[in-house]
């Protein structure tokens, strides 16, 4: 792609971007060209990164939004400013991050959101970054006998195991505004453990062992061996990359084919961002 209106800056050899802005754009008003733009970077590099953003939660979501129809998160309440926009805040007092384990955001849902959009408000002086990894690189670097044994596996996909009331959030740990949503986080659905980008047509991993279960007609036990080999696999260095979090960093990154982990080195600290998903399709 040859980008006319932005200006890209690679992270690192494996995934993400961040894109530089023309003067004057305006998420309220935005050229169309500049959109189409922004959205190619985002599915050619999986993550895209802006800084130096000053976003209210309404001009988050209308950001956001310019990728795609906004999602509602089951288990975290909304701010007030905002019906889609989720605030994930770590007190200094607090031992337990939100996502601090290789996932991709709620893919025990039927359609799960295609882009997570995450904006820095307050980040610790040092640490707090996020990780990163390219799983269709990942599974592009299996072995053909590894890829012909995962095609047409199927997981069982379900948050009990983080959001349940056995799960590693119970208690109220997180010290989050959580939602209680009973049902949500104790269903089960099916996916295929590598899925096909719907708009490239490139395969990636899906599955990580914090959201599948098993697969389908096997126990977890018989499972975990290759889910643990699978994310292990694709969250070698070189499949990842790393972000600095600054207040005003915006990043948008493409759930279909990326895993990612808060890293939690910022104990005594506060870090506070701001999450927007963006509607998905059944996984295929
Ligand atoms: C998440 O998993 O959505 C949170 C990631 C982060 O806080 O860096």
């Amino acid at each position: 792609m040859n980008y006319q209106h932005i200006t890209l800056q690679p992270m690192s050899g494996a995934l993400g971007v961040e894109i530089r802005l023309p003067d004057g754009f305006s998420a309220a008003a935005p050229s169309a060209a500049i959109v189409a733009e922004i959205n190619a970077a985002w599915l050619e590099h999986h993550l895209i990164v802006f800084r130096n953003l000053s976003l209210s939660p309404p001009q988050q979501a209308e950001f956001c939004g310019l990728l795609g129809a906004l999602d509602v998160y089951p288990f975290l309440a909304a701010t007030s400013e905002h019906p889609n926009v989720v605030p994930i805040i770590k007190e200094p007092d607090q031992k337990l991050n939100f996502g601090g384990a290789w996932h991709t955001d709620t893919s025990y849902m039927e359609k799960p959101p295609k882009a997570t959009c995450l904006y820095a408000l307050e980040v610790p002086q040092r640490g707090g970054d996020t990780l990163f990894a390219n799983t269709t690189s990942a599974y592009a670097a299996l072995s053909d006998g590894m890829k012909s044994m995962l095609s047409g596996l199927i997981g069982v996909f379900t948050p009990s195991m983080v959001h349940g009331k056995q799960g590693a959030y119970s208690a109220k740990q997180l010290n989050l505004d959580t939602k209680e949503a009973p049902d949500v986080a104790e269903q089960r659905v099916l996916h295929p453990v590598v899925r096909t980008h719907p708009e490239t047509g490139a395969k990636s991993i899906y599955a990580t062992p914090v959201h599948c279960e098993r697969f389908e007609n096997m126990s977890r036990s018989e499972s975990l061996p290759l889910l643990n080999f699978l994310y292990e696999f694709a969250t070698k260095p070189e499949f990842t990359t790393r972000l600095n979090w600054q207040p005003g960093t915006l990043a948008i990154w493409d759930n279909r084919c990326v895993f990612h982990n808060a890293i939690n080195d910022y104990q005594g600290e506060r870090r506070e961002v701001h999450r927007v998903t963006l509607q998905g399709e059944l996984p295929a």
